[in-house]
Order: structure tokens, then C-alpha cells, then sequence
């Protein structure tokens, strides 16, 4: 009553609950800077987003949310990252593209399976959206339209199952520095007249086919090329050797013929043309680039020497499974950052030259596979960051070197199928890692050392010249898997020990002279042991066999316990038997 009556306080009421009513309906704006239709589409996104993996809390700044980035005065949602969120539907992409300010959109690794038309549209309109990431999600079907996104500089669709050929879907974006399609199943010819400011184009592990577009030449400003695992061929452009910025070219796994481009490498850093059918020489200035760090060429058809200038930058160079000829160039030995070295399976013939050893920062050498001749020059002991070396199925002569144990970092030795005689190095128990030695095939002989007792791979001395008794010592390989002393003329007894050798699988002692019992081994080991006449079988039925089948077969075991019973059963009926005939006698 008395509230009515005084007109002053009813003139103050008004805007009072105004005031209320502006805090209530907009209580959020009072502590977020963002403009309300932004507030209002971040607070729907909240709720169709799957809050499981995400902690966004209502009551608090949007721009603090994980995931999303605000302008510098927090007015405005300029990233919006939601990556592996197992989202699956697309309803989402609408409602995100109500956020006009938004620059970059990371939707990678999720579940979408399309992007609607209503994205392309709406999306399309924010003239300041830059990233686009949709990696890693179930995206089907042909390559949108993009034309609309003029501002676009990154488009990241890789590792999706989009399909169909790529024509003026991406025309129109002169922005555009970055292009990923790798993992798809895209096909027809490599997308052309892409921006002239293109920094990264990615087309791997696709079905595009056809020859590269003359066009990659424009691209001034063009530093990775990867078009690997597609179907293209033709010849590799010439025109590549003249882009000054490109710094990674790889065209691997495709079709492509022809020779190499001289000039290719004058910029390149890394260059992977393995996988191809290329043929032709390997350009004399190919590898002698100093800013070349990376080289591929492996499983082509090159022929030819391998040239003697190699930058001494080179990294790795993998020049594997072709027809190169010629030796081994000693020149080699001033790439002092080689850390890979992969000749094998070419035609190359003389020895190995020492200058090798000057190879300090070496991990891996693969030489196998040639005709390489000539004993091992001792000098490749020095080398103290070597762990993987491969020369087997060469023509190697004379001895190993007894060096062999400086190579402290040596991991695996393959020095099979060659003619390598004497003994093996009395002090090679000492390397610390070795995990397999490789040495069938040989004309070794002589004392078996005590073995580094880190191998494990595998320990083969197979087919060589060794006799005696196989070393007891073997069975402290207790990491070993894979034993191989056959066809040698080792006689003697299999060592009981070995049974301990708890990480043994398999066990091959065929076409020696071994005698008396192999021993009983786990059921995972595989023995085999054919061509030794004198060793006899212990599974095979034999008296020593048998007699263990009487000690404790379950067998034997069911029945004595079968025979107590019915004993038993016996003696039961026999003893009621006899009281029945009692009461009986009794009653007479
Ligand atoms: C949400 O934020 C408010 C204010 O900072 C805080 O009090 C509350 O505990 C938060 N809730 C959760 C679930 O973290
Ligand atoms: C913007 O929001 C962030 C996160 O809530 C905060 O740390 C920062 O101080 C805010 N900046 C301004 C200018 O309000
Ligand atoms: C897209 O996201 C993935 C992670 O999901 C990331 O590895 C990739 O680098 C991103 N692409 C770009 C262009 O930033
Ligand atoms: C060495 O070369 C042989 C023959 O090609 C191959 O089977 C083996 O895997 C290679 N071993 C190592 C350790 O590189
Ligand atoms: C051992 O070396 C010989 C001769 O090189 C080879 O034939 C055999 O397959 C090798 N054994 C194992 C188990 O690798
Ligand atoms: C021993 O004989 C058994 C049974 O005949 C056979 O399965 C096994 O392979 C033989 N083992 C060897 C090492 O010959």
C-alpha cells in the first residue's frame, strides 16, 4: 500500500529493475569482453560439443576456454582449435561459422565424414579465415568448392578418404601457402594453377596420375614438393632445377623415367626419387650440391659410376638397388656427416676403400649385394658410431679384421655369403651391443670366441669350416632367439646347457657330425638337426623315451588310479558279500 502512495520511489523502481533485469539476462557479459551474438554462439557450441574431453566452463571467459583464442582485447574468437574430439557430426560446422572473426579453425583429428554445403557457404564468407585443418577425420567424396575462402593460406585435408579429381575447386585462392591432400584417394592430374605464393604442396599416398604440371615452376616461392606414392610418371621437369626456394622434392613411389635433370639438387636439401623406373647415369653434380643434406635414388634403373663429388654436408645417401657399377669411390670418405650409407644391390666391383674409416659420424653401411672384392681394410674398425654393417653377398677375401671390437656401437654385423677365412676376433665377446652377427657362409675356422652376451637376433656360423665341440659357452646367450651352426663339421655332444637358453626359439645343428641325445627342450624350441647320423632323437620313440613315458606319462597315471578303483569295488562287494552270507547263515 504505502509503496504505491509515494510516487518518487516508483519513478526510481523502474530503471532499478531495468538494471536487474540487464544482469540477469546478460550476467555473462559482465565479466566477458566477447560481443554477445559471439558469447551466444560459443555458449551453443558448449552445448553441442561432447564436453567429455573438453573442460569449458560456463560460468567463465569463453576466451578462457581450452582450444579457443581471443583477440588481444579479448573482443572477439580468433582460433578455434576442437582437434580429437571424436566429433562426428557436422551440425557444428554451421554454428562455427557464425564466428566472423575467425581466422584459424583446427578440426583435425575427429570423425567428420563430409563438409555440407551450409560449411562452404557460411565458412566461406569470413574474409579473415586463414588455417583451415581438417586432417585426420572420415571426409568422403570430391573436393569441395573452395573459391569463396579468398583469405585462405593453409587447407589441410590429409589423412581423409576424399575421392575424384581436382579441377577449379581451389582456383581463386591467391593467398593459399599450404596445401596438404596426402592420404586421400584423389585422382587425375596434380592440381595446377594453384596460388603463385605456394609455399608447400602435398599430394602423397594419393592415385593422381599423369606428369608433373610445368606449372610447379611458377611457384616462386615453392619449398616442399611432395608428390610420393601416386601414379604419376613422364619425366622429372627440368624446370625444377630453377626454383631457388625448394628445399625438399620428393617424387618416390611413382612411375616416373627418363634421367635425372642436371641441376635438380642446385637448391634442394632433400631429394627422394626412390621407387621409380628412372634410368640414364646419375648427373655428374647431382650429389655434390653443399646444401644438399638427404638423398634417395634406391630401386631405379641407374647405371653408370657414382659420382665422385658427394657433398661433404650429405646426411644420408641411399643409392640401393640399381645397376651402378664402377667401385666404391674412396672420394666417399670426406662426407664426415654421412650417417647412412645404402649401395647395396648394385654392380659395383673392386675393394673397399680404407678412406671409409674416416666415415666418423656413421651409423649404418649397407654394401651387401655387389661384387665387391678385396679383404676388409681394417681402417672401417675406427668408425665408433657404426651400428649397422652390411656387406654380405660380396666377394670379400683374407680375414675379419681382429679390430673388429673397437666398433663399440656396432649393433648388427652381416658379413655373410662371402669368402672370408681365419678366425673369427678372439676379443669380439667385449662389443657391448651387438644383437646380431651374421657370419654363414664363409670359410671361417678355427677357436669360436666367447660371444658378446648381448646378441639376440641371431648367432650364425653356418656353413663355414668350423670342427670340435660346439662351445658349452653359447648357453650363456640367454637373450639369444636364433642359433645357427649347421653345415659345419662340429662333433661332440648337443651341450645340455643349452636348454637353459631361456630366450632360444630355434636351434639348427643339421649336416654335422654330432653325437649321442639331443636334449629336451621347451615345446617353443624348434630344433633341427637332420644330417647328423649319430644324433638320436629323443621324441622319436627310443628306449630313453620310453622309459620317461613310464615315469610319468598321465597315461600310465589313469591307470593305476583306474585299478585302485576297481580294486577297491572289489574288495567293497567281496566284504558285503561275505557279511550278506553271515546274516543270512544267521537267520538259517
Ligand atoms: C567454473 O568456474 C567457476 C568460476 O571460476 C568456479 O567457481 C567453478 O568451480 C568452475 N567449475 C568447474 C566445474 O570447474
Ligand atoms: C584476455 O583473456 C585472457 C584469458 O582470460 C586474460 O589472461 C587476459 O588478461 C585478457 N586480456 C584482456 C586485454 O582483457
Ligand atoms: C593439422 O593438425 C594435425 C594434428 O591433428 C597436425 O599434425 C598438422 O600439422 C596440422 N596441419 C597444419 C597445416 O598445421
Ligand atoms: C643385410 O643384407 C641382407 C641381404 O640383402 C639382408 O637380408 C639383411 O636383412 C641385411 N641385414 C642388415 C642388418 O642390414
Ligand atoms: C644362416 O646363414 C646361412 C648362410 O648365409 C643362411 O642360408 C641361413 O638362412 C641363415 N640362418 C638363419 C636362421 O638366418
Ligand atoms: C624328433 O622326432 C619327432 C617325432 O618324430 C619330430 O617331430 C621332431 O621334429 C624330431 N626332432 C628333430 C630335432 O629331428
Amino acid at each position: 500500500m504505502g509503496w504505491c502512495a509515494h510516487s518518487g520511489n516508483h519513478r526510481l523502481l523502474i530503471p532499478l529493475l531495468l538494471f536487474f533485469f540487464y544482469l540477469f539476462s546478460f550476467y555473462p557479459l559482465a565479466f566477458s569482453k566477447l560481443s554477445s551474438p559471439q558469447f551466444e554462439v560459443m555458449s551453443n557450441l558448449s552445448r553441442i560439443i561432447p564436453s567429455s574431453d573438453l573442460s569449458w566452463n560456463s560460468t567463465e571467459d569463453p576466451c578462457r576456454w581450452e582450444g579457443v583464442t581471443c583477440s588481444r582485447n579479448n573482443s572477439s574468437v580468433i582460433e578455434l582449435s576442437l582437434s580429437g574430439l571424436s566429433l562426428a557430426s557436422h551440425n557444428i560446422l554451421p554454428v562455427i561459422c557464425q564466428i566472423g572473426s575467425l581466422q584459424v579453425l583446427d578440426l583435425s583429428d575427429n570423425n567428420l565424414g563430409s563438409l555440407p554445403a551450409e560449411f562452404i557457404t557460411s565458412c566461406g564468407k569470413i574474409g579473415g579465415l586463414k588455417r583451415l585443418n581438417f586432417s585426420r577425420n572420415a571426409l568422403v567424396g570430391p573436393l569441395p568448392s573452395f573459391t569463396s575462402f579468398v583469405g585462405l593460406e593453409v587447407l589441410d585435408l590429409s589423412y581423409n578418404k576424399m575421392s575424384g579429381s581436382i579441377g577449379s575447386e581451389l582456383d581463386g585462392l591467391v593467398k593459399l601457402k599450404s596445401l596438404n591432400l596426402s592420404m586421400n584417394v584423389f585422382n587425375g592430374s596434380v592440381p595446377v594453377n594453384l596460388s603463385k605464393v605456394l609455399e608447400e604442396l602435398q599430394l602423397s599416398v594419393n592415385r593422381f596420375e599423369g606428369e608433373i604440371p610445368e606449372g610447379v615452376a611458377d611457384y616462386r616461392n615453392l619449398v616442399l614438393l611432395d608428390l610420393s606414392v601416386n601414379r604419376l610418371s613422364g619425366k622429372i621437369p627440368d624446370s625444377l632445377a630453377n626454383t631457388k626456394t625448394l628445399s625438399r622434392f620428393s617424387a618416390n613411389q611413382n612411375n616416373f623415367g627418363g634421367p635425372i635433370p642436371i641441376g635438380l639438387t642446385r637448391f634442394l636439401k632433400i631429394l627422394d626419387l626412390s621407387y621409380n623406373n628412372l634410368s640414364g647415369s646419375i648427373p655428374p653434380d647431382l650429389l655434390s650440391q653443399p646444401n644438399l643434406l638427404r638423398v634417395d635414388l634406391s630401386y631405379n634403373h641407374l647405371k653408370g659410376l657414382i659420382p665422385k663429388n658427394i657433398s661433404p654436408n650429405m646426411l644420408r645417401l641411399r643409392l640401393g638397388s640399381n645397376s651402378l657399377n664402377g667401385a666404391v669411390p674412396p672420394e666417399l670418405g670426406k662426407c664426415r656427416s654421412l650417417a647412412l650409407l645404402n649401395l647395396a644391390q648394385n654392380k659395383l666391383t673392386g675393394p673397399l676403400p680404407p678412406e671409409l674409416g674416416n666415415l666418423s659420424r656413421i651409423q649404418v653401411m649397407e654394401l651387401q649385394l655387389n661384387n665387391i672384392n678385396g679383404t676388409i681394410p681394417g681402417q672401417i674398425t675406427q668408425l665408433g658410431s657404426l651400428a649397422q654393417l652390411n656387406i654380405s653377398w660380396n666377394l670379400l677375401t683374407g680375414t675379419i679384421p681382429s679390430s673388429l671390437p673397437n666398433l663399440r656401437s656396432l649393433t648388427n654385423l652381416n658379413l655373410q655369403h662371402n669368402y672370408l677365412n681365419g678366425s673369427i676376433p678372439a676379443a669380439i665377446g667385449s662389443l657391448p651391443g651387438l644383437l646380431e652377427l651374421q657370419l654363414g657362409k664363409n670359410h671361417l675356422s678355427g677357436d669360436i670366441p666367447t660371444m658378446p652376451l648381448s646378441l639376440q637376433i641371431v648367432l650364425n656360423l653356418s656353413s663355414n669350416l668350423f670342427v670340435g665341440t660346439i662351445p658349452a659357452t653359447f648357453s650363456q646367450l640367454s637373450r639369444l632367439e636364433i642359433l645357427d651352426l649347421s653345415d659345419n663339421q662340429f662333433s661332440g655332444s648337443v651341450p645340455a646347457l643349452f636348454t637353459e637358453m631361456v630366450a632360444l626359439t630355434q636351434l639348427i645343428l643339421s649336416n654335422n657330425y654330432l653325437s649321442g641325445v639331443i636334449p629336451e627342450f621347451r615345446q617353443t624350441v624348434v630344433v633341427e638337426a637332420s644330417g647328423n647320423k649319430d644324433l638320436i632323437n629323443w621324441t622319436a620313440p627310443s628306449p630313453a623315451a620310453k622309459q620317461k613315458r613310464k615315469r610319468n606319462s598321465v597315461p600310465v597315471l589313469l591307470l593305476t588310479a583306474l585299478a585302485s578303483s576297481v580294486f577297491a569295488a572289489l574288495f567293497v562287494s567281496a566284504v558285503v558279500n561275505i557279511s550278506i552270507e553271515k546274516l543270512l547263515r544267521r537267520h538259517r
